[in-house]
C-alpha cells in the first residue's frame, strides 16, 4: 500500500515498515485494542520445538475448531511494555522476565515454549515493525501481548500436537478509567481466583476468564476491580484480577508472598527492589484482611496498571478510605521511580531496560 515506504530486512523476516505518522489522539488512548501493522507468529515443529517465526500483517488467524486452546484452555499470555524515550528511541522493560514466566507456565500446561532468546528477539522484531505506534514520551506506551497456545487439534483431553506463539501490540494509556486517580476496590466475598495446587501462579488464560463474573458485578456497583482473598482461610490477601496488591503501614511495605496462588508479577518484583533501593523495608508474607483495612496506604502493581493507588476498599458493605482518597506518598514515590526508569529518564542501575 502507499504508506509502505521503507523496506527492511531483519533476522529471518523481511517486512515493509509503514513510516507514516499514525492518526491517533495520544491524549486519551486508555487501555483498549488499537490494531497496529504487524503481528509475529511462530508455530512449533513436529518435534515440539520452535524454529522460525515471521511477521504478518495484523489480523485474524486460522485456528482449528478442535484446537487445544479453544477446547481445553491450553493457553498462556504475557504482557510487557515498550516506552519511547525523549530522544525517540525505544526501551523495553525486563523482557527476559516475561520469557521466563511464559516458560514456567508452559511447563505447568504441558506446552513447549520459545527460548528466552527467541522470545526476546520476537518481541524486539514486533516492536520495531510497529514502532510508529509507540506513543510519544509521557503519552503512554506500546503494550506487547505474547500468546502461547495449543493450536493443534485434539478431541480427547491431551496436550495439543502443535503450538503457536504469537505477539501482537497496541498503544495504551491508563488501564483504569480513573487514570492516575485512586481506584476503589471491593473485597470479593463469594468467588475465589485460585486454589493451592491450581494454576493461580501462572498466566493461563483461564485465570482471567474465571474472574469476569466477579468483575462484572463489582463494576456494576461502581468499583474499579476486585480484590481476592485466599480460598482456604478466606482471610489473607491474594491479588486483584488484573494486578498485585501492596499495603503500607508505618512506612513498612508488605505484599502477599508468592506461593502458587498469585501471579508473580514483574512489576511487583521490580517495585519490591525499587522500594528497598529507596530505603523502605519490604516484606513478602501473608497479609491479612485486617491489616488491609488498617493500612495507611494501599496500591496495586502490574504491567497494565503500573502503580495504581487505591483510594478505598469495601468489605461486606463497609468502606475504608485511605489518605483522604488522594494519592499516598509512598505510592507516588514508587510510581515516579519506576516510570522514570521505564521511560529512560533516570539511571538504569539495575540494568532492567533494553534499548532498541
Ligand atoms: C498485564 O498487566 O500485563 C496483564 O496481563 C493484566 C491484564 C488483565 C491486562
Amino acid at each position: 500500500s502507499s504508506n509502505m515506504t521503507k523496506c527492511e530486512a531483519m533476522g529471518a523476516s523481511t517486512y515493509m515498515e509503514a513510516s507514516e505518522a499514525v492518526d491517533l489522539n495520544w491524549e486519551d488512548i486508555g487501555f483498549g485494542l488499537v490494531p497496529t501493522d504487524y503481528m509475529y507468529i511462530m508455530k512449533s515443529s513436529p518435534d515440539g520445538t520452535f524454529a522460525k517465526g515471521e511477521l504478518q500483517h495484523f489480523g485474524p488467524i486460522d485456528l482449528n475448531p478442535a484446537s487445544g486452546v479453544l477446547n481445553y484452555g491450553q493457553g498462556l499470555f504475557e504482557g510487557l511494555k515498550a516506552y519511547r524515550k525523549e530522544d525517540g528511541s525505544i526501551l523495553l522493560f525486563r523482557p527476559e522476565e516475561n520469557a521466563l514466566r511464559m516458560r514456567m507456565g508452559a511447563e505447568r500446561l504441558c506446552m513447549p515454549a520459545p527460548t528466552v532468546q527467541q522470545f526476546v528477539d520476537a518481541v524486539k522484531l514486533t516492536v520495531l515493525a510497529n514502532k510508529r505506534w509507540v506513543p510519544p514520551t509521557g503519552k503512554g506506551s506500546l503494550y506487547i501481548r505474547p500468546l502461547l497456545m495449543g493450536s493443534g487439534a485434539v478431541l480427547g483431553l491431551a496436550p495439543a500436537p502443535e503450538y503457536t506463539f504469537l505477539i501482537f501490540v497496541s498503544p495504551v494509556g491508563n488501564y483504569f478509567k480513573e487514570g492516575l486517580a485512586p481506584i476503589n476496590l471491593i473485597v470479593e466475598n463469594e468467588f475465589h481466583r485460585a486454589t493451592p495446587g491450581g494454576t493461580g501462579g501462572i498466566k493461563t488464560i483461564g485465570n482471567y476468564a474465571s474472574v469476569l463474573k466477579a468483575q462484572k458485578i463489582a463494576k456494576g456497583k461502581g468499583f474499579s476491580d476486585v480484590l481476592y482473598l485466599d480460598s482456604v482461610n478466606n482471610k489473607y490477601l491474594e491479588e486483584v484480577s488484573s494486578c498485585n496488591v501492596f499495603i503500607v503501614k508505618d512506612k513498612i511495605i508488605s505484599t502477599p508472598e508468592i506461593k502458587g496462588t498469585i501471579l508473580p508479577g514483574i512489576t511487583r518484583k521490580s517495585i519490591i527492589d525499587v522500594a528497598r533501593d529507596q530505603g523502605y523495608q519490604v516484606e513478602e508474607r501473608l497479609v491479612s484482611l485486617e491489616e488491609l483495612l488498617d493500612a495507611d496506604e494501599v496500591f496495586c502493581t502490574g504491567t497494565a496498571v503500573v502503580v495504581s493507588p487505591v483510594g478505598s476498599v469495601t468489605y461486606r458493605g463497609n468502606r475504608v478510605d485511605y489518605g483522604n482518597r488522594g494519592v499516598g506518598a509512598v505510592s507516588q514515590q514508587l510510581y515516579s521511580a519506576l516510570t522514570s526508569l521505564q521511560m529512560g529518564l533516570s539511571d538504569d542501575k539495575m540494568g532492567w531496560t533494553v534499548q532498541l
